[in-house]
């Protein structure tokens, strides 16, 4: 082989390797119940993104909302991971309009220069976990909130910080949702059972680990499992809690997956911060009580997730990582 065949080939190889290692981080990316709805397709110098239905809840997310913005927050990661390892890549984001289901492609493009920032954000992606636990007393500093909000928009969505009155709102919009959805939803409720509790060995769903041993004091309750799980808590209360709306401007696809990128960066941005993010999405997934946090939002845009922020708990052992798939079982080589 001439010098410069040997050269190219050693190339495609780094170009492989670090789209390879790209996909098997955005396995830690949070998803709806676990469900990583999400499949990879990697070739030489490219990466490709699908929604896979095989893992979609049909009965909770029956327009793949939640489904695309969870693969929008593993495009993120993977993103991150690229730039961590000195690319910039080039993004068509839904490239192909006669297969929605192709939601990205990635293209590595050139050599950047690495950054700490980009190397801590991706140490941060292992760290980062949804804790269920009720929120210690201190409120969330304001020039944290600033950092995850700026997180957001960096990332092409917009995150609404909510006043007092308008959580005593989002409360209702919840109290109102867990009534419809529990009112005798039985495909609702098995879908949900089928997702959580147990220990979970095939890698997906939410383990009893991870959700609290008996219901926590809140002013917004959390989602209602259907079942109490294994993670101690404690009795303490969240109303130094802040409640937050991402939104995006509009209300297609597109802007699922744009919402997921973006609770991936503020994700990251918080946890670096020793700020805890709970998504709560039950709101969102019944059309009613959307329209509420539409009505909350005023003008701003379309909900697409509530989190709730909330100083980490720095004595309190974080509960264990929720399992994940085999990287080989989301990620297809051609
Ligand atoms: C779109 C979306 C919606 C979610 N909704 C909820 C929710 O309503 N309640 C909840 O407790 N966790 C929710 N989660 C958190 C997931 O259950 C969590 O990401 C998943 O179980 C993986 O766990 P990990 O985040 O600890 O890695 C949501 C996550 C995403 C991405």
């Amino acid at each position: 082989m001439s010098t410069d065949a040997s050269i190219r080939a050693a190339d495609t190889r780094a170009e492989v390797r670090a789209l390879s290692a790209a996909a098997t981080l955005a396995g830690h990316a949070p998803s709806i119940h676990n469900t990583q709805p999400w499949r990879w397709r990697l070739t030489s110098n490219e990466l490709d993104l699908y929604l896979d239905h095989s893992r979609g809840l049909e009965i909770t997310d029956p327009d793949s909302r939640l489904a695309i913005l969870s693969c929008g927050a593993a495009l993120h990661h993977a993103l991150v991971s690229l730039a961590a390892a000195g690319w910039h890549t080039l993004i068509a984001r839904m490239p192909n309009p006669a297969h929605p289901d192709h939601l990205a492609q990635l293209r590595l493009d050139h050599r950047i220069p690495v950054t700490p920032a980009a190397i801590r954000h991706r140490q941060t992606i292992a760290l980062r976990h949804t804790d269920r636990r009720p929120v210690v007393s201190t409120p969330v500093a304001a020039d944290k909130l600033r950092s995850i909000v700026a997180a957001v928009e960096s990332a092409g969505a917009g995150l609404h910080l909510l006043q007092p009155d308008q959580v005593y709102d989002l409360a209702a919009a919840a109290a109102d949702c867990a009534q419809r959805t529990e009112s005798g939803e039985a495909a609702w409720q098995s879908e949900l059972t089928y997702w959580t509790g147990g220990t979970r060995p095939l890698g997906s769903g939410v383990p009893d680990a991870a959700i609290p041993d008996r219901a926590p004091q809140a002013t917004v309750p959390g989602r209602d499992f259907g079942h109490h799980g294994d993670l101690p808590i404690s009795e303490a209360h969240e109303n130094v809690a802040t409640f937050a709306i991402l939104y995006g401007l509009e209300d297609g696809q597109l802007d699922w997956l744009r919402a997921g990128e973006a609770l991936s960066a503020a994700w990251l941005t918080a946890t670096e911060l020793g700020v805890s993010v709970l998504p709560l999405s039950a709101t969102i997934e019944v059309a009613v009580t959307r329209e509420h946090l539409r009505r909350l939002l005023a003008d701003l845009g379309h909900p697409q997730l509530v989190l709730r922020l909330s100083t980490s708990d720095p004595a309190g052992t974080a509960p264990a990582h929720t399992p994940r798939l085999p990287a080989e079982q989301v990620i297809e080589r051609a």
